[in-house]
């Protein structure tokens, strides 16, 4: 069993660490954090996910170290799952590549294009595993529309809407101005999200358009060298308002509707009825048993590979180069 640490245990480090613990094929054998205080305390109920349901005991037995170095020392992960803000990504990435380390990085990749070629080239280097968690191409809603979009089971796709709204977060860095500047706003912290799934169906497009955006809204349009027509919408709201996402797809034969306020059901419609398709699982807790499968046998991941993370960085700056 492959032996995990967790860097950073705020809202998403809370959320990987419990799917390791409940994940049966990976060990949970260190959190790092640099935190002073009890990071256990009030840990039940961060993020936009609700009540994560937390295995609180087993994660209070868990070592806890200040630093990577104390934990290697200690502990002596086989992997690192990286939760800390955006601009530590790079030098944490970096550090525990060169410390002989796999690594799954929360997503954005990183902010500057450089940092994620410097880290791809260096994982090539060291012969590590490197994975951004872009948790909606695992998703099981998600890669029913990817299955619908390669299988053409309801014909060709005409067009795609997807949107991703939810108050700016309230908790943990984010309530620190100075780091919230460096978060990336919306686009990389949210939208990313979205334009990452369209990047895995369908690969960079030709050309983007921004038909909206205001404030930390945005609206924006891709164009492929296909027919279909590909729209991506959202971003942060008021603080404190609910997360919704969701999509609607419409191919020659039939359309596809999902929303997060039914997670379990995609809604199909075609010439012939209605079908509330049932598609359960969690986006977190399948990426995480993808990347215990790819450190197991030693291959860079074929469904998230950090050069498509790479892209999505590179789509984020096209896009914001648009407005400015
Ligand atoms: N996949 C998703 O759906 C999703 C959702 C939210 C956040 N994220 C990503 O997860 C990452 C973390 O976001 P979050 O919301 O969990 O943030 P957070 O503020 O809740 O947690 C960050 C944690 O990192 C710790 N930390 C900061 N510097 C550190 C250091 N040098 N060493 C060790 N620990 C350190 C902080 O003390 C804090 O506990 C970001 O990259 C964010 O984009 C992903």
């Amino acid at each position: 069993m492959k032996r995990i640490a967790v860097i950073g245990f705020g809202f998403m480090g809370v959320v990987h660490a419990k799917n390791i613990i409940n994940s049966g094929i990976l060990e949970l054998c260190g959190i790092i954090d640099n935190r002073s205080g009890d990071i256990f305390a009030g840990i039940a109920n961060t993020g936009n996910q609700g009540a994560l349901d937390l295995p609180v005991e087993r994660l209070r037995q868990t070592p806890v170290f200040k630093t990577l170095e104390e934990c290697v020392n200690t502990v002596q992960p086989d992997a690192v799952v990286i939760c800390v803000p955006l601009f530590l990504h790079y030098n944490l990435t970096k550090k525990a590549l060169n410390l002989e380390l796999d690594v799954l990085l929360e997503k954005p990749f990183c902010p500057k294009i450089e940092q994620c070629r410097e880290l791809i080239k260096l994982t090539e280097e060291k012969k590590r595993l490197l994975m951004v968690a872009h948790c909606i191409r695992f998703a099981p809603q998600y890669e029913f529309l990817a299955q619908c979009i390669r299988d053409e089971r309801y014909g060709k796709l005409r067009w795609l809407t997807t949107s991703r709204m939810g108050g700016e977060p309230t908790w943990g860095v984010w309530q620190n101005p100075k780091i919230k500047k460096t978060c990336g706003g919306s686009l990389l912290d949210l939208l990313i999200h979205d334009l990452d799934f369209v990047n895995y169906c369908f690969g960079a497009p030709a050309d983007v358009k921004v038909n909206l955006h205001c404030d930390e809204y945005w609206e924006v349009a891709l164009q492929y060298n296909h027919e279909a027509a590909i729209s991506i919408k959202g971003g942060f709201l008021h603080r404190n308002t609910a997360f919704v996402a969701e999509y609607a797809a419409t191919f020659e034969r039939g359309s596809l509707r999902f929303c997060t306020l039914q997670p379990d059901v995609v809604h199909a419609g075609t010439d012939d009825g209605s079908q509330a398709v049932t598609v359960t699982g969690d986006g977190y807790c399948e990426e995480l048993k993808h990347f215990a499968d790819i450190i197991t046998t030693r291959t860079q991941s074929p469904r998230c590979p950090p050069e498509s993370s790479l892209q999505a960085i590179e789509l984020c700056r096209d896009i914001r180069a648009k407005v400015e």
